[in-house]
């Protein structure tokens, strides 16, 4: 049990990535926030998590919804030992058809709400004294630009500068601040995804998916569970010594 006596906090884990991250991390012993904006998905996925796991209304839009989110899991846990700023949107559109609203909604939750749910946790785990594991999620989008993905790919880019920078601030406090970058993994987020590329490039639904599957080197999309090897490892003690850096969990899509 790599992770037990830990408490920690998943943002957006009421599906998807997130969720497969609390399986994961209470399978080692730690305690789960299932932190969502989707009250009512936290609650089934922690029903379905069973033992550890609790939901927690969670917007990372709002900054008092941030700090309750921490609060609860004090008042319930006694500390918050890991956050995993894992809730995101996304979006796409070629430039001439971008507008502020897609813009604001991506940036206020992709990349100020990554950066304030920071905040928020690194102050309690200083106030704690025992130091802390902040994993941020980023992306291959993050990596290089898209012709059709403007905005979610700066926000991705803004996310692995604030990790670094955040990783270089925190680790005087022995809180270490690390990034996943995923490729392309299969799931509710891109059933959406391969709509909207369905819609730009006129695909068939499905095809999109087809596509970018076939181009991974490992043969095939990406699936949650891919990602949670990497997630409880830069969450436990042997990580320690890893700070500001942004791993690439993708089947080969991007080397850097
Ligand atoms: N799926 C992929 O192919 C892929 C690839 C690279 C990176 N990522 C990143 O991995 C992370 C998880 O992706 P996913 O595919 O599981 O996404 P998802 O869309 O399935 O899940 C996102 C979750 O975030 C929640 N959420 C949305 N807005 C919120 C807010 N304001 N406050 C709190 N919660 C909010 C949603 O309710 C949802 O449960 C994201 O950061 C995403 O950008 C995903």
């Amino acid at each position: 049990m790599r992770l037990a006596g830990k408490n920690a906090l998943i943002t957006g884990a009421g599906r998807g990535i997130g969720k497969a991250f609390a399986k994961a991390y209470l399978a080692e012993g730690a305690t789960v926030a299932i932190a969502d904006i989707n009250l009512e998905v936290a609650k089934a996925a922690a029903l379905e998590l069973g033992d550890g796991a609790y939901a927690v209304h969670l917007d990372v839009r709002d900054q008092g919804s941030i700090d309750k989110a921490v609060a609860a899991v004090v008042a319930a846990r006694g500390s918050l030992d890991i956050v995993i700023n894992n809730a995101a949107l996304f979006d796409l559109a070629p430039i001439t058809e971008i507008t502020r609203d897609s813009y604001d909604r991506l940036f206020s939750v992709n990349v100020a709400g990554t950066l304030f749910m920071m905040q928020a946790a690194a102050k309690q785990m200083i106030a704690q004294g025992k130091g802390g594991k902040i994993i941020n999620m980023a992306s291959q989008a993050g990596r290089r630009g898209e012709a059709l993905v403007a905005v979610y790919c700066a926000t991705k880019a803004a996310v692995i500068s604030m990790t670094q920078s955040a990783g270089l601030n925190l680790i005087e406090h022995g809180i270490n601040v690390n990034a996943i970058a995923p490729g392309v993994v299969d799931g509710e987020h891109w059933d959406g995804v391969d709509a909207l590329f369905a819609k730009h490039e006129g695909l068939k639904p499905g095809q999109k998916k087809e596509q970018v599957g076939a181009a991974v080197p490992y043969g095939r999309m990406g699936r949650a569970e891919d990602l949670t090897g990497m997630a409880v490892f830069l969450a436990s003690d042997d990580a320690d010594y890893i700070v500001a850096q942004t791993y690439n969990v993708d089947g080969g899509n991007w080397m850097s």
